[in-house]
């Protein structure tokens, strides 16, 4: 499966995306550090293992700003804005720290009543189905997240069709023009909204983010402001999503977790969500670190000047070293640690809030559907392409 020393994922097939855990253990048997062919086309430093995978997202030398991306490694930037994800510090400090303003635990906490609502609505509508089956991504797993994030931005109007179409196609491995269209359309999309939030304000958090200043005056600018409103809506779109219909898919595989979780919902909901997102997180890899000096990982040392380097979340998650038994899904384990949301300066934002959603939503579809089963073999199930995002297409159910 070598060429160069190079490792192809795409050539390893659907196999691959459908389950990439035994890769990446086989990889990391070998040492924490591989060059890969991404199935997006471009060569990356695959770095596997839990230690070296966890110091490496905390790590300052590897640099998150686009200008620092070598010219030459065919990695396109397809965000619209400047966003504090692809940003280094003291940049990234001062758009943090002007969200984090707004973006505050109150706001989430004011939200859970709404997620319970919106959840309850969207199982009425679920379980109306005749034939006692449907499909959870569109039922449940999808419509919620973005339901949640549109009204936490203000933005109830978002076409959520065709936005879940740009979002997928923009991150997905398609092909390059196609990629680069769903992100301009959604650039232009994103510059009408910021403007009309700035002619029509509400108690939205789009609006507090266009308003808000620090002690010295600082404020979001107009291309800040666009990188925020497609960071929080891609955020919104793509994770949370998969957190659902990858922990309902886990629980439903294993029946004697899902018995227990059942049996104990007020004790072990929180950590069997921990456990879904360490067992099979949202993020497979998250987005791209760039060398800027050489830089030694693990006794593999990395050139400078701008490399692609890639952490895989997932394999970190299941590296033996740090979980027994890792590939067993257990609600009841101790998940501490794990990296599903990241390490570091860029820690997910919105973590709280997405555990907020996990818990509210798969603790109420149990509860409504005491005989949920698969609808589908799960080998036959269809998952999305790409390194950064791991989750099914479709996932069946019935009740
Ligand atoms: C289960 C759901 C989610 C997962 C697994 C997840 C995962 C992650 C990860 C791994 C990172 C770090 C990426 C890196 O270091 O390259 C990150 C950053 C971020 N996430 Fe999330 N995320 C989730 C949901 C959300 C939601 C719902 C929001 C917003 C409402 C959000 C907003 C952000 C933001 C703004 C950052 C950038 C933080 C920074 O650069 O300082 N995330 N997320």
């Amino acid at each position: 499966m070598s060429t160069d020393g190079v490792i192809d994922l795409t050539a390893l097939g659907h196999d691959f995306v459908r389950d990439p855990y035994p890769v990446y253990a086989d990889l990391r048997s070998r040492g924490p550090v591989h060059r890969v062919r991404m199935p997006e086309g471009m060569t990356a430093w695959l770095v596997v293992g839990y230690e070296e995978g966890r110091a490496v997202l905390a790590d300052p030398r590897f640099s998150k700003a686009w200008s620092s991306a070598s010219p030459d490694s065919g990695a396109r930037q397809i965000s619209a804005g400047t966003t504090m994800l692809m940003s280094d510090a003291p940049v990234h400090t001062r758009l943090r720290k002007l969200v984090t303003r707004e973006f505050t635990p109150r706001r989430v906490d004011r939200l859970a009543p709404r997620v319970t609502e919106m959840t309850g609505a969207l199982l009425d509508a679920m379980l109306k189905e005749p034939g006692r089956s449907a499909d959870l991504v569109d039922a449940l797993s999808f419509p919620l997240p973005i339901g949640v994030i549109c009204e936490l931005l203000g933005v109830p109007g978002l076409d959520r069709e065709e936005f879940r179409h740009w979002s997928g196609a923009a991150l997905s491995a398609t092909n390059p023009e196609e990629r680069a269209a769903a992100a301009q359309a959604m650039r232009a999309y994103l510059t009408r909204l910021v403007a009309d939030k700035r002619e029509r304000p509400g108690e939205d958090l789009m609006s507090a983010l266009i308003h808000t200043a620090d002690e010295e005056g600082d404020r979001l600018s107009p291309d800040e402001l666009l990188g925020m409103a497609w960071l929080l809506l891609i955020a919104g779109h793509e994770t949370t999503v998969n957190l659902i219909s990858n922990g309902v898919l886990a629980l439903l595989t294993n029946p004697d977790q899902l018995a227990a979780l059942r049996a104990d919902f007020d004790g072990l909901i929180d950590n069997a969500v921990e456990e879904m997102l360490r067992y099979d997180g949202p993020v497979e890899t998250p987005t791209y670190r760039f060398t800027v000096d050489p830089v030694d990982i693990g006794g593999t040392v990395v050139p400078g000047g701008g490399e692609l380097v890639l952490v895989a979340l997932a394999d970190a998650n299941r590296d033996p070293a740090r979980y027994a038994d890792p590939n067993r899904f257990d609600v009841r384990r101790d998940t501490r640690g794990h990296v599903a949301f990241g390490h570091g300066i860029h820690f997910c934002l919105g973590a709280p809030l997405a555990r907020l959603e996990a818990r509210v939503a798969i603790r109420a579809l149990l509860e409504r559907c005491p005989d949920l089963a698969l609808d589908a073999h799960p080998a036959a199930l269809t998952w999305r392409t790409g390194l950064l995002i791991r989750g099914p297409e479709a996932l069946p159910v019935k009740w």
